[in-house]
């Protein structure tokens, strides 16, 4: 037992949340729950990016206040988080008060150490990314990463020395080979810090809606540099050093792949910057597609565009599939690190093999069986059962794999094992054979529906929970020690098993 400290990004509220934003966070929250499962005290954190010209533009072009449209944008957000059941500890909002308190605090240190100079700068600026680019990193003239026009930005800005820290990188990223992962990914961020670091300028005056400099009331910083500073807002950073001393050795950053550079090249210069550790593991994830485009905010919003991917929002397809089936789909289809292409025939088909044609046709036939030959009321397993060797399997597996950040490995183990029982109730076929002589193969079964609802729960909490229920155990998969609580012989027998409605009815 340990400690556990993981966060996403903080979503622009420049639109609402997508199935993009919707993939990180599930992800974030299933290994978040399954690291209470183990035990550990866990802090998982989520929240909005609120300020920057994105934003106050999107605000503009409502006809309202920043103010009032991030607080209406935000709260579509944590909608759409409780309607996922994403049990986020926190929730940031970067306009809040402790923010700016700990944003100035930080910058402020950095300011004082020596590492923020005041500077002219001039370059080609994408609004949508809130980043300069230089000619070279533009395609047709054009940002990389949107295909949108750049607009030429000069300003009288403050500058973190970002150049100073380039041995001290490389220094940190020698010492810590395994704090960014994929090593692929580690490698990409390594050889943009090998290329050459510039000073980056982190102030504006071109715009108010951010956090004010506190030695220098004329500008506001950059929202990269409020945004990525919220990490330490939300461990009470400037106020709570106990706090941030309990939390921060522990962080794990969940990212997609387009923020590599903020994430391992700024923020760990900036860590060291005001005197903390850079930290401790940064996790990038790839880039949900769908029929081979990102699904950007930015580019959906774009008439012009050929991408129309807004309309895929979290809840449409929660209404459709169920919100268990939608986080197992995100959380199984796409090993965490690649992009995955989404399609709402992927999801359908994964529906009806994994969880309509095997894990649902299990809970079923089993519940049936133990009403038909055994009054309802369920046998204890057996000792001696082949399968308790699968779920030995299944456990160690997964719990390997949550370890890892492959939450799509963890499943995969997780279902070889409900394939093995569902074979092995094909092969014995209990429900031919007379009362009495299947308690064993039917205990042994319930007692991998009951393995199998705790190596769920992270992922299908709600499911976990019915499964739980329905063979008669009382409270919830989620409160167990996991991988204690997953040993073979833990079913006691003698309870009710209930045979409830289809957990997930096929779909034609
Ligand atoms: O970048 N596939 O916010 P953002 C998978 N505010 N994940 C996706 C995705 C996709 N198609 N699209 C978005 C920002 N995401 C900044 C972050 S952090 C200090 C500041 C996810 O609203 C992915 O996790 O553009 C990505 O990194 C994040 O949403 C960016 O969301
Ligand atoms: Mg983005």
């Amino acid at each position: 037992m340990g400690r556990f400290y993981i966060t996403t990004p903080i979503f622009y509220v420049n639109d609402v949340p997508h199935l993009g934003h919707a993939y990180c966070a599930v992800n974030a929250d299933a290994i978040a729950r399954w690291h209470r499962g183990l035990g550990d005290e866990t802090l998982f954190l989520t929240g909005t990016d609120e300020h920057g010209a994105k934003v106050a533009e999107s605000a503009e072009k409502h006809s309202m206040s920043p103010a009032d449209w991030t607080d209406r944008t935000s709260e579509r957000f944590q909608e759409a988080w409780r309607t996922l059941n994403i049990s986020n500890d926190d929730f940031i909002r970067t306009t809040e008060a402790r923010h700016y308190s700990t944003v100035q605090t930080f910058l402020q240190r950095i300011y004082d150490n020596g590492y923020i100079v005041k500077d002219t700068y001039k370059g080609l600026y994408c609004i949508s990314c809130e980043d300069y680019y230089t000619t070279e990193a533009l395609v047709g003239g054009r940002c990389p990463v949107h295909l949108c026009d750049v607009v030429e930005m000069e300003e009288d800005n403050y500058f973190f020395r970002l150049s100073a820290f380039e041995d001290r990188l490389l220094e940190w990223y020698e010492s810590a080979p395994d704090a960014i992962a994929p090593f692929a990914k580690r490698n990409e961020a390594l050889s943009f810090i090998k290329g050459g670091l510039k000073d980056v300028s982190i102030t504006r005056t071109s715009l108010t809606w951010g956090v004010p400099v506190p030695w220098d009331s004329s500008h506001v910083f950059y929202v990269w540099y409020d945004a990525l500073i919220n990490y330490l807002t939300a461990i009470g950073y400037g106020t709570d050093d106990e706090k941030v001393a309990t939390w921060w050795p522990h962080v794990h950053h969940l990212i997609g792949k387009e923020i590599i550079r903020f994430h391992c090249v700024w923020w760990p210069a900036m860590c060291m910057a005001a005197g903390i550790e850079p930290p401790s593991n940064i996790f990038v994830h790839g880039w949900l597609l769908v029929g081979g485009s990102k699904l950007s905010k930015s580019m959906a919003a774009d008439e012009d565009s050929p991408v129309k991917l807004t309309d895929i929002t979290p809840a449409s397809l929660t209404e459709d599939f169920g919100v268990d089936a939608v986080r197992y789909h995100l959380l199984r289809e796409t090993p965490l690190g690649s992009d995955g292409d989404f399609s709402i025939g992927a999801l359908a088909s994964r529906y009806n093999s994994d969880l309509a044609n095997n894990l649902g046709n299990l809970v079923a036939r089993v519940a049936t069986v133990v009403g038909s030959k055994c009054g309802g009321v369920g046998p204890c397993p057996d000792p001696e059962s082949p399968l308790a060797e699968a779920a030995a399997a299944a456990v160690s597996g997964a719990a390997d794999a949550w370890e890892k950040f492959a939450p799509h490995e963890a499943l995969e183990a997780t279902w070889r094992l409900i394939g093995a029982t569902n074979a092995e109730l094909e092969a014995t076929s209990p429900w031919k054979a007379e009362p009495g002589s299947v308690d064993n193969v039917l205990g042994s079964a319930l007692e991998v529906l009951r393995i199998v609802a705790l190596l769920i729960s992270a992922a299908m909490p709600a499911t976990a929970d019915e499964i739980w229920q329905r063979i008669g155990l009382s409270g919830s998969p989620a409160s167990e020690l996991l991988p204690g609580a997953a040993a073979w012989g833990g079913y006691p027998g003698g309870l009710t098993v209930i045979k409830g409605d289809p957990l997930f009815p096929r779909r034609k």
